[in-house]
């Protein structure tokens, strides 16, 4: 089973590159990185998956969705089957832990019960369950974005986009967080991670893993 196809798709931008041709297939439970220079398009290609971005031409289809054919109403529930992490981790900062992971629960209506069960469940799995009454700018950046990865996971998505997840984070922090993506994988969830850093992709190799290279708004593989 596909989780995510884009076919010949191309976004413009006024003055910029934009994505000229973008070819993309993440199957059920592979791990793809996105690998390309900065400015290549791979940001773009993950808010097309999540639906922030609409190609002028060709089709993004993301589970039951097609970019052709979503409305607005079906956004939000396209993204609540994504989990989603960024380089600077887009916590809030005036919230704990434990109401970070559990936020997009509360919004969705959850039943409290639920909430907590589900919060654990996900903070656990990243290792961070005892640190659930701390704020963020109490932790350490590796900590931050083993919470947003918590958060990320709290509704088990099919797919994990993360966009340069490792951006701000020293190369031992980075190898425990690849390690973490990797065991999440294994448990079945697809990940798709954008990076510039190739070295992440050849340094821990894996039957699972692939690489699809964008260069100039155009994939190849
Ligand atoms: N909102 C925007 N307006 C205009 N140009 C943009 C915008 N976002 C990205 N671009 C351009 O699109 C191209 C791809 O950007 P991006 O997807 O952010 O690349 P990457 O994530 O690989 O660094 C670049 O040429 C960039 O300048
Ligand atoms: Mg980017």
């Amino acid at each position: 089973m596909n989780v995510v196809r884009l076919s010949n798709v191309k976004v413009r931008y006024r003055g910029g590159e934009g994505l000229k041709n973008v070819n993309l297939l993440v199957r059920n439970g592979e791990f793809v990185f996105l690998v390309g220079p900065s400015g290549a398009g791979k940001s773009t290609v993950l808010r097309l998956i999540y639906m922030a971005e609409r190609p002028a031409d060709g089709q993004v289809v993301v589970g039951q969705f097609n970019s052709n054919a979503i409305t607005p109403k079906e956004v939000p529930f396209l993204r609540r089957q994504l989990g989603i992490i960024f380089q600077d981790f887009k916590l809030l900062e005036d919230r704990s832990v434990y109401e970070n992971v559990a936020f997009t629960l509360q919004v969705t209506g959850a039943k409290r019960k639920d909430v907590k069960r589900k919060v654990l469940r996900a903070l656990t799995n990243v290792g961070l369950s005892h640190k659930r009454y701390k704020m963020p700018h109490e932790l350490s950046g590796g900590e931050q974005q083993r919470v947003a990865i918590a958060r990320a996971l709290v509704n088990d998505p099919f797919i994990l986009l993360a966009d340069e997840p490792t951006g701000n984070l020293d190369p031992v922090t980075t190898q425990g967080i690849m390690a973490l993506l990797e065991k999440i994988n294994a448990r079945g969830t697809a990940v798709l991670m954008a990076t510039h850093n190739y070295s992440l992709f050849e340094s821990r190799p894996s039957p699972r893993k692939r690489v699809v290279r964008i260069e100039n708004g155009m994939t190849s593989t």
